[in-house]
């Protein structure tokens, strides 16, 4: 059975709205329009397949890459690349401090811009830390949380990962939640308990208003940057556990609503394998997002 899936657009349109926006914020009219014409037209073409999909996301982790110039270079050459393509959700995550040049560079577009992280005080005296609300301030909309170089460089544990997803969420972001074993844990056969620990630690403490708002990627550390991706067959395993712990503590329509992307050596040539699978709702690309050639590659053939 099929249950009704609401795409997070929803969430992402209130916070676009021209009317809701906040002084300081500027987005164009026409890109809202954009937005809101490409969720409309993906509830009507679900609608005529008689279910509501979870819509399919792409989404690029730039990483410590790319100063300001290059992030603006970079949506010069992508932007034309991928006009008229509706088939996904598609979200950047550039350095901190160059997201307002990515908000200005996408403004035409319905590309969307996210951050790397965030803390999960609104403000305070925490150097160097950036809050939620700041973030959506200068135009993201979008948060990575527990993404395991923080986990591995900056000692992130599961429960900063959920006080970080509160957090983004109070502030109108949609976070994207990650998981995923290391080497050692794979070789071991432990995988499952891993993503079963982190679940426990990081998700089930959320309440189910906030569950419907985030998006888990499944980031096995042993593909991260090793060339050495997943077999659709280990991702859609991994993405069934993590739904079926989501079904046991949210209950079954919330886990079917729930959307999984993988993320781990995705390149032009091994998504289409990846994204034929049921269980995989869209990618977290990292060294291949970095290219406008081969981003495009990948996001046309979601
Ligand atoms: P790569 O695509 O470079 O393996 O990186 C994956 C990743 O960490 C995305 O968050």
């Amino acid at each position: 059975m099929e249950f009704a899936r609401e795409p997070v657009l929803t969430s992402a349109l209130g916070q676009l709205s021209p009317t809701s926006a906040k002084p300081w914020r500027k987005i164009s009219e026409l890109r809202f329009k954009r937005v809101q014409a490409s969720f409309k037209r993906f509830r009507k073409e679900s609608k005529s397949k008689s279910q509501l999909m979870r819509r399919r996301t792409i989404a690029g982790n730039w990483k410590m890459y790319k100063t300001a110039q290059q992030t603006a270079v970079f949506f010069e050459q992508f932007n034309p690349l991928i006009e008229g393509v509706g088939n996904c959700e598609i979200v950047i995550f550039p350095v901190s401090i160059n997201i307002p040049t990515a908000v200005q560079a996408t403004e035409e577009t319905a590309i969307q811009i996210g951050a790397q992280n965030l803390f999960w005080a609104r403000e305070g005296a925490y150097t160097g830390e950036t809050s939620g609300e700041m973030l959506h301030a200068v135009g993201a909309t979008w948060v990575l949380v527990g993404h395991s170089e923080r986990r591995q460089y900056f000692n992130e544990s599961d429960t900063d990962a959920l006080r970080k997803t509160q957090a983004a969420i109070e502030a109108g972001l949609m976070p994207i939640v990650c998981v995923g074993e290391r080497l050692d844990d794979h070789k071991a056969g432990k995988a499952g308990d891993v993503l079963i620990r982190q679940f426990a630690g990081g998700i089930a403490g959320l309440t189910e208003e906030q569950f419907a708002k985030i998006v888990v990627a499944y980031e096995p550390v042993w593909a991260i940057g090793t060339g050495q991706t997943a077999t659709p067959q280990i991702a859609s395993q991994a993405h069934s556990l993590i739904r079926s712990e989501a079904e046991k503590r949210f209950g079954r329509e919330a886990a079917q609503q729930l959307r999984i992307l993988y993320g781990g050596s995705v390149k032009p040539d091994n998504i289409e394998a990846l994204i034929r699978d049921p269980e995989i709702d869209g990618a977290l690309v990292g060294g291949a997002s970095l290219d406008p050639q081969s981003f495009a590659k990948i996001v046309k053939a979601a």
